[in-house]
Formats: C-alpha cells, sequence, structure tokens
C-alpha cells in the first residue's frame, strides 16, 4: 500500500484499511497490534517503522528529536538534550535549536555521506580484473562529492552539471574535504566518475543509464510514455519515439539485437529511450576510464563484439536525454537532466523518504502523490536547490514532529 503524506489521502488510506481491521481482522492483523487499530492493518515493516502511520496527528517533540538525531548524528539524544528539551517552556524553539546543532556537526557530513553510498549502491574499492591486473576502483567519489554538496551548502544541481571539483575525499577525523584530480577528463558531475562508470559497466552501457534513471530520476525504464498508444501482438507501444528510431529487424534484418521486436514483449517501449542515450555513455570501460578512441562496450550476441552506433540507433539519429531534447555529449545530457522536474522530485522524495524511515522510491515504491511532490519541490527552488536547508526544513516540518 503507498503511504501518503496528503491529509486527503492519509483520510481514504484509513478508510480504504478499515475493513481489514473491523470486518473481522486476520490473525496477522491481531499480531502486528494486538490492540487493533490503524497500525494494526499496516504490514510489520510499515506499523514498526517509527514515522510511517502518519494517521497520528499529536505533536511529539521528544519522539521527533529521537528520531532527527538518529538519522542526523548516527546516534541518539544526549540525556542533557531530552532534559533541556522536556523542561522548555518553548519547545519549538528548543527543538528548531537542537536540529540546527546536528546538522551543524561534522556527525552530519557522516550520515549524510552514509545516505549517499546507500542510494547509489557505491562506496569503498571495486576490484576490476584487467588483462594487465587488478585495478581497483575508487566508488566513494559520486556518493562523497553529492555529501560534499550538501555539506557546503551548494547547488545541489552540480551533481549532475558541475565540470570541477567533483572528485573530493573526505575525512570524517577533521571532517574536512579535498579535491583530487579526477581520472576521466571532461567531468560532468558524477556521470563521468570513473566509479560510476566501472559499478555499472555492462553490455551495451544500459546498466548505467538504468542507474541515472532510477537513483537520480526515482523511476523504472520506461521513461517515456507519452506517445500514441500502437497495439501490438506483445502489447502496446507508447513510446513517443518512432518504434524505427530503434536498431531492429524492420530497419535492418541483420540488426544484432532486434530492439523492434513487438512479438512477446515491446523492447523499445525502455529501449528507445535508452538506446538513444546509451551510446553517451559507451567510452566508458570496465575500470570506468574514459577512451576516446573507440567504444568500449559490447554487444551480448555470439562472439561479444564491441557495440556499434548502429546496435542501438540507426544511423542519423540523435543521441538525446528524451524525445525532442538531443544531447550531442554527456555535458548536454547532463544539462537535460539537472533541468528535469523528475530530478528535483527525485532528490527531494528520496530526503523525505529517509527522514520520515520510508522505504525506497524505486525499489519499494515509496512514491509521493504528485500534489506533495509539487510541495516539496517548491521548497527545493525556494532553497535555490541548497539541499542542507532543504533537509533542515523537512527535519522541522509539521509532518516530522507528529506521531
Ligand atoms: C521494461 C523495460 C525494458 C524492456 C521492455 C526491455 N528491456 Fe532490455 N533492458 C532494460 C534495462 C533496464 C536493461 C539494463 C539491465 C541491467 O543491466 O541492469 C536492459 C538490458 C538489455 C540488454 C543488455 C543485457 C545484458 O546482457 O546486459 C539487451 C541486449 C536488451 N536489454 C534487449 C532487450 C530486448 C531485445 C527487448 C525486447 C525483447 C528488451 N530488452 C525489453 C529494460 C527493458
Amino acid at each position: 500500500m503507498t503511504v501518503s503524506f496528503m491529509k486527503k489521502t492519509i483520510v481514504l488510506g484509513l478508510l480504504a484499511a478499515l475493513p481489514a481491521c473491523s470486518g473481522g481482522a486476520t490473525s496477522t492483523d491481531t499480531q502486528a497490534d494486538p490492540s487493533g487499530g490503524f497500525r494494526g492493518t499496516l504490514p510489520p515493516s510499515v506499523a514498526d517503522s517509527d514515522k510511517l502511520a502518519l494517521q497520528d496527528t499529536k505533536i511529539d517533540y521528544t519522539l521527533a528529536l529521537r528520531s532527527a538525531a538518529l538519522k542526523l548524528t548516527g546516534n541518539y539524544p544526549t540525556l542533557a538534550e531530552i532534559k533541556q528539551l522536556q523542561s522548555a517552556s518553548d519547545q519549538t524553539a528548543v527543538y528548531s535549536q537542537l536540529i540546527d546543532s546536528y546538522i551543524n556537526r561534522p556527525t552530519f557530513n557522516q550520515q549524510i555521506l552514509q545516505f549517499w553510498r546507500n542510494t547509489f549502491q557505491m562506496g569503498g574499492t571495486l576490484p576490476v580484473q584487467t588483462p594487465t591486473g587488478v585495478v581497483n576502483v575508487n566508488l566513494e567519489f559520486a556518493p562523497t562529492y553529492a555529501a560534499y554538496l550538501i555539506a557546503k551548502g551548494e547547488n545541489f544541481s552540480k551533481l549532475v552539471t558541475a565540470d570541477t571539483g567533483t572528485c573530493q575525499t573526505y575525512n570524517p577525523a577533521t571532517d574536512t574535504f579535498t579535491a583530487t584530480p579526477c581520472s576521466n577528463p571532461a567531468a560532468v558531475g558524477i556521470l563521468t566518475d570513473q566509479g560510476v562508470q566501472a559499478q555499472f559497466y555492462s553490455a551495451m552501457a544500459f546498466r548505467r543509464v538504468r542507474w541515472f534513471q532510477e537513483a537520480l530520476l526515482c523511476s523504472r525504464f520506461p521513461a517515456e510514455t507519452t506517445g500514441a498508444k500502437v497495439q501490438y501482438a506483445g502489447g502496446v507501444y507508447n513510446s513517443p519515439w518512432d518504434l524505427k528510431s530503434t536498431s531492429g529487424a524492420i530497419n535492418d534484418p541483420k540488426a544484432l539485437v532486434d530492439f523492434q521486436d513487438t512479438s512477446s514483449l515491446i523492447c523499445a517501449n525502455c529501449h528507445s529511450t535508452m538506446n538513444h542515450q546509451a551510446p553517451l555513455f559507451a567510452n566508458f570501460g570496465p575500470t570506468g576510464m574514459y577512451v576516446a578512441s573507440a567504444i568500449q562496450v559490447k554487444t551480448p550476441v555470439a562472439g561479444n563484439p564491441d557495440s556499434k552506433l548502429v546496435d542501438w540507433i540507426p544511423a542519423g539519429e540523435p543521441l538525446s536525454y528524451r524525445f525532442g531534447q538531443p544531447t550531442p555529449t554527456v555535458k548536454e545530457f547532463g544539462a537535460a537532466m539537472a533541468a528535469d522536474p523528475a530530478f528535483k522530485a527525485c532528490m527531494a522524495t528520496r530526503i523525505w523518504n529517509w527522514a520520515m524511515s520510508r522505504g525506497d522510491v524505486v525499489v519499494d515504491q515509496a512514491i509521493l502523490t504528485p500534489d506533495f511532490s509539487a510541495q516539496l519541490t517548491q521548497q527545493v527552488d525556494a532553497k535555490n536547490w541548497n539541499l542542507k536547508e532543504f533537509i533542515r526544513a523537512v527535519y522541522k516540518s509539521a509532518y516530522f514532529i507528529r506521531y
């Protein structure tokens, strides 16, 4: 079930959940909450979380402080902090000061780095076997750059646009970030990061574009579904791209992979977008290093040949972020992503889900209603993409302090 945070939909969720509860609770319901009630109708993973059942409307600063301290500092509030809050004549003010204090500590930077490691599925080093030996690829730069942008209160959209300073190291002992030279030339935020390219290396660079779509835009492929619906044996094609703009047997009976196949499922629903993007990332090899002279990924057919542009798209097709948005280079691709409202909504949703102990927006489908998502992105706009200030606002929000 999708837990939503709009008051309207909370009520709807409550109503929807009631029959299971009042119309004869099952044993699972009873196990989840012997006292019954709405929480008892939720699966344990939801009911046991501290911030999910937002039918609770009572303000509880002590509980909120506990949840905030765990997330923002990695530890419980101190006894002194709890006492200070409990005895405060103005609890709102003291809670607010404590949140500020948590966000100002070095432990906040460590927590936020951990958050991005978790989000990006990256960290540590990746040993990659090459003909000349094992290369240990640094998988810390991308999460560290994301943490750096937040720690420094910078414009977070630099994540996918910055051309310098993207390869930061972080020393938790001294709480310092240090810029180091990147191994790949012509940085475009984390999109050209060696670690990202190595971690998500795969046939035809598809896992890389999948990662951009899921980690940074918060939804799975298909990413474009606004085309005219055309019924085929295998299903409905609804991508805005012409089916023939992706390589396949209709254009070329000898195409190595038939992305125009519509017999069992419609490859091009996903691959129309993916195939116009992936060649942009095809020159990064298994260790994530950029090789200007040749495509480094393989086409997964007999003999595993190096991919050719025509394996993805017919000659003359524009490399593109989306239909009608040509992006001939990674730099333009990054700019298009930075300008995509879905990117802003995704970053806001990920931070919201973290604060509220919700699941992952892609894996667990812990999405927000469009209305609420729009409210959050307006806040990101109001803070000029400063996500540190956005985080501060989330932890002080009316939602966060209610149980
Ligand atoms: C629902 C979206 C979707 C559909 C439909 C789809 N694909 Fe894919 N395809 C993906 C994604 C995402 C990946 C990357 C998977 C990964 O590596 O994580 C992928 C990967 C691939 C790969 C590379 C596999 C490898 O070995 O790494 C090939 C080849 C491919 N798809 C061909 C096809 C063909 C042919 C069809 C139709 C029969 C098709 N796909 C249908 C989304 C889709």
